[in-house]
């Protein structure tokens, strides 16, 4: 996610913005930059690459001034650049924004309001300043207000106006804002480490409220102008802490995370009836001539990748094959220009994914990829990408971009399915209804009892040496998702299997001493997952029927209660489509895994022998 910082005070404001910017840099970016304002005019340094790139720039033209914002920026829209790093200026030079979030409408406001405009970027954030700059009467806050009537999406914001050099105006609607209140002086930061140096007394801005920022006072209001009471917090973290929001690991504040991810993926691709993908241009011809499409990705992406055949053979009705990267390239795979090939990739850098995109056009096949990271390898070799947006994943073991894979799995499944005619439109009203409502759901799972549940039952794994998964269909890709991730930060031996096939061999391995994760979601196959289920617990019995040591969990739907009475814990995810459930479903067994982990005294953030970012083959 991007970061942003403000100032306004008597310090020297270049080194506050920039002291700033650094305790932000663990949020990940790809470029930095300041902009301060002195006599009437507002200069601007921005780069692309490390915080030191801008530093050095800097040094050697140093920013005096007394006001001034900056930024770290993480890209969606435009590639990482010096033009498309932040802050953005109006058309005169006159308003000064930094911002973090997605403008949704930003191509309808561009048509609409800022026809004849020309733009330096290509990014959503520029549309903004232009907005507020061409509003602007001499009343910022009034010009600001305007600009929030029209703009639809997900924004911190911060504003600077050449003619206002006494005054800071900050918003948030659903990114995050943090005010910092100093002596003569006071600080704006999307994260409180940005600020912990000089203060500790801070405003939460509340998403829907403005504030106009002055040296000796902090005015709160409405979109209205309406006049807030200041509720002021005292920050408690220290700085490791507050980096992490205050969650003792990175990896528990992403599961978090994705009640905001969740949103943002979906975000301004879901119209009434339909999905729109940026950066796709194809025809129904090109769609309906292709007869089968590869799937091609690594660990936790290519777990994504088993939920996307279901998706995509559902949505277009086409054959879907899923294949681990490193496997796929030496394989010979039949692909030509009739196959879609869609490589799966957190962060657009994985080699043999890289390679195995590389390989698929070579062949003539087209190439969509599905990553976080805009301008990465991977994103800038296919023909198509299509964008995560779930902000820098910082532990080593993927959570929120696993699901944001999911979800964009479903938008692109029926894009194209949409576009070959091949959807049935009320299956498509009533899957689009739903993904809207995962983000509400996501926060349910995370509400507190059900957290207390899942910390009760993973104390019950601690001294586990071996652990099975079981599932059928998209409950079967689910558990290979959930078994990784209590291998990779556990260390515990964890197996997934079809449930139906156990008994072709692997039943042997099941006694009273390997607990049992059963997740039934589907509800085709929900009694027949349950028998197995069933099959298993009675391999953990004694004869008396008892059963000691390992114990059996499933995953199932509000309200779809297991048949047999001996299965120890039920969790719960809240009601949705059969064939989203693989979402919700992701979410309690993240949380097994960490809590697990956690018990153990693992390492959880950097598991041993593993690395974030895998750019060898
Ligand atoms: C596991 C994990 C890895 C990655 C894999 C591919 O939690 O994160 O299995 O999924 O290394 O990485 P990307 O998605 O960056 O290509």
């Amino acid at each position: 996610m991007c970061g942003i910082v403000g100032y306004i005070g008597p310090r020297d404001t270049q080194e506050v913005l920039l002291d700033g910017l650094e305790k932000l840099e663990y949020r990940g970016y790809d470029s930095a930059g300041i902009a301060i304002l002195a006599d009437h005019h507002i200069s601007v340094e921005k780069h692309r690459g490390e915080l030191a790139n801008l530093r050095n720039a800097l040094a050697k033209h140093p920013l005096k001034g007394h006001i001034g914002i900056g930024h770290t920026r993480w890209a969606t829209h435009g590639q990482p650049s010096d033009q498309n790093a932040h802050p953005h200026l109006g058309p005169e030079g006159k308003i000064a924004v930094v911002h973090n979030g997605i403008i949704e409408n930003y191509q309808y406001l561009k048509d609409t309001y800022l026809q004849g405009h020309t733009f330096k970027s290509q990014t959503d954030t520029e549309v903004v300043a232009h907005l507020i700059e061409m509003f602007y009467d001499g009343d910022l806050f009034a010009a600001v207000q305007r600009t929030l009537a029209v703009v639809t999406g997900s924004y911190a914001l911060v504003v600077m106006c050449v003619d206002d050099p006494d005054e800071l105006i900050v918003t948030r609607k659903n990114s995050p804002l943090v005010i910092g209140l100093g002596e003569g002086e006071n600080f704006i930061a999307s994260d409180v480490p940005a600020m912990l140096a000089y203060t500790r007394r801070c405003i939460y801005l509340e998403s829907g409220e403005l504030a106009r920022v002055y040296r000796d006072k902090v005015v709160v209001t409405d979109l209205a102008g309406n006049v807030q009471k200041n509720i002021v917090d005292e920050i408690e973290w220290d700085a490791q802490s507050a980096e992490k929001g205050g969650y003792p690991h990175f990896m528990i504040k992403e599961i978090y995370e994705q009640i905001a991810t969740f949103q943002q993926v979906l975000s301004g691709r879901i119209h009434a009836d339909h999905v729109e993908l940026e950066n796709i241009d194809l025809s129904k011809e090109e769609v309906e001539r292709w007869d089968k499409i590869y799937i091609v990705a690594c660990g936790t992406a290519y777990h994504a990748g088993l939920v996307g055949k279901t998706i995509l053979e559902k949505t277009l009705r086409i054959p879907v094959f899923v294949e681990v990267a490193s496997e796929f390239r030496y394989r010979d795979p039949m692909i030509d220009e009739n196959t879609l090939v869609i490589v799966i990739s957190q962060s657009g850098e994985t080699a043999d994914t890289l390679e195995g995109a590389r390989e698929a056009k070579a062949a003539g096949a087209k190439v969509l990829a599905i990553t976080n990271v805009v301008g990465s390898s991977i994103a800038r070799e296919s023909d198509m990408v299509v964008y995560l947006w779930a902000g820098p994943e910082i532990s080593v073991a993927s959570t929120k971009a696993y699901t944001s894979m999911l979800i964009a799995l479903y938008l692109i499944g029926f894009y194209f399915g949409d576009l070959a005619g091949r959807v049935d439109l009320r299956k498509e009203q009533e899957t689009l209804r739903a993904l809207e409502k995962l983000p509400e759901q996501a926060a349910e799972i995370l509400e507190q009892d059900r957290i207390q549940q899942i910390v009760d039952i993973a104390k019950e794994y601690v001294d586990v040496e071996d652990l099975f998964y079981i599932g059928r269909g998209m409950d079967w890709a689910v558990v290979q998702e959930g078994a990784l991730k209590l291998k990779e930060i556990s260390y515990i031996h964890a197996e997934a299997y079809a449930a139906g096939e156990l008994k072709h061999g692997t039943l042997a391995l099941i006694s009273n001493k390997t607990p049992v994760i059963s997740v039934a979601l589907q509800e085709k196959t929900f009694d027949k997952t349950m028998s197995n289920t069933e099959e298993m617990l009675s391999r953990m019995m004694d004869e008396n029927g008892d059963i000691s040591g390992a114990r059996v969990l499933v995953v199932v739907k509000e309200g779809h209660k297991p048949i047999s009475d001996k299965i120890h814990h039920v969790i719960e995810i809240p009601d949705c489509p059969d064939f989203i459930s693989p979402v919700l479903a992701a979410i309690p067994l993240q949380l097994i895994a960490y809590f697990t982990a956690l018990e153990r005294g693992c390492n959880i953030d950097k598991p041993r022998n593993l690395a974030k970012s895998v750019t060898v083959e």
